[in-house]
């Protein structure tokens, strides 16, 4: 899984596909990846149609350097494949990746492979599509590190908490106060960040629905960030500008980090294995985290 594009997912913004105007805001913002939903902001009624202004607005608006996805039904629907056929047919050469939802199995994940092949296929796409999958039913969780591994097409992995709550009947009531002696999301967001690295995929954690309370928003990303996901998601704008916060080191840990990264080349170069820079020893295993704070940094372009 080498040939994996590497992309900024800090803040991955959801756009609702049946509204021009946020399409259009979702374009200009500042969030390193839009998708474009079809699924739960989407009513059933206007499922059809969102399907063509989603390629309408993939193919006429100036997206930047964003990564630009398109979160289509599951693949228990009727939509499901016609979600994929009418938005690739209709902008493939402007869609980088395709989010499932509610993903069970690894078999979910080939259906949607098997389609992006035939479809690259038949309207000679230049670039391979991308896969980034929901896990967020019981068995999807049950099921991740095949899921993970079913494709060489997967890119990332996200924690929906709104639905997998659901699924597994959780009470929430006291959720983030003292409802319960710990994070009730802790076991989730640790298995999905495990499987996802493991396969070489990036964790991302999904929404927080009350887009006023900036607060909570942080505590729920900063504890996504420790478990190592690369970002989470936004639902609405004022949720963009603290994701990327949350998922950049500060220039201060990355100036800090390539000039640990330079003594411990130099300590090789002069045949040693740890080094002492400022009273922090480095050596091969504290350089590995040292170099993905300065790979982060490259990839932002600090
Ligand atoms: N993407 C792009 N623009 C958005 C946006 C989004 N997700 N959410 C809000 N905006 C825009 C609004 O259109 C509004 O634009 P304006 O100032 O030009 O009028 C501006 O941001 C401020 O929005 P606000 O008035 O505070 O909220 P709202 O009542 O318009 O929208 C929601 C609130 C929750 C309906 C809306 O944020 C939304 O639909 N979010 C996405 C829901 C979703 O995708 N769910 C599925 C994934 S969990
Ligand atoms: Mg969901």
């Amino acid at each position: 899984m080498t040939d994996r594009p590497m992309r900024l997912r800090r803040s991955q913004l959801s756009v609702p596909g049946v509204s021009e105007k946020m399409l259009q805001k979702g374009a200009a913002s500042d969030a390193d990846h839009v998708f474009l939903d079809l699924e739960d902001a989407v009513a059933p009624s206007e499922k059809r149609g969102a399907r063509k202004t989603i390629v309408a607005a993939l193919n006429g608006l100036d997206w930047g350097r964003k990564t630009r996805c398109v979160r289509v039904n599951d693949v228990t629907t009727e939509w499901c494949f016609e979600d994929i056929i009418e938005v690739v047919e209709g902008a493939g050469n402007n869609i980088d990746t395709i989010m499932l939802t509610k993903a069970m199995a690894a078999a979910d994940v080939q259906f949607v492979s098997l389609m992006l092949d035939q479809l690259e296929k038949k309207l000679k796409l230049a670039r391979r599509i991308g896969i980034e999958v929901l896990i967020e039913e019981t068995s999807g969780l049950q099921n991740v590190e095949a899921i993970a591994a079913a494709s060489p097409r997967m890119e990332s992995l996200i924690f929906g908490m709104g639905d997998y709550s659901a699924s597994q009947q959780m009470n929430l009531r006291g959720w983030g106060s003292e409802g319960y002696p710990g994070d009730i999301f802790h076991y989730p967001r640790f298995r999905i960040a495990m499987a996802a690295r493991a396969a070489g995929l990036d964790p991302v954690d999904g929404p927080y629905a009350n887009f006023r309370d900036e607060d909570g928003y942080r505590r729920e990303a900063k504890y996504a960030h420790m478990l190592g996901f690369v970002g989470k998601w936004a639902i609405h704008p004022a949720q963009i500008a603290p994701a990327l916060e949350t998922f950049s080191p500060t220039e201060r840990e990355v100036t800090r980090a390539r000039e640990l990264a330079a003594a411990y080349d130099k300590a090789l170069s002069e045949g040693l294995g740890s080094v002492n820079v400022n009273g922090t020893m480095v050596d091969a295993a504290s350089i590995r985290i040292v170099m993905n704070t300065v790979r982060r940094a490259d990839l932002i372009g600090m």
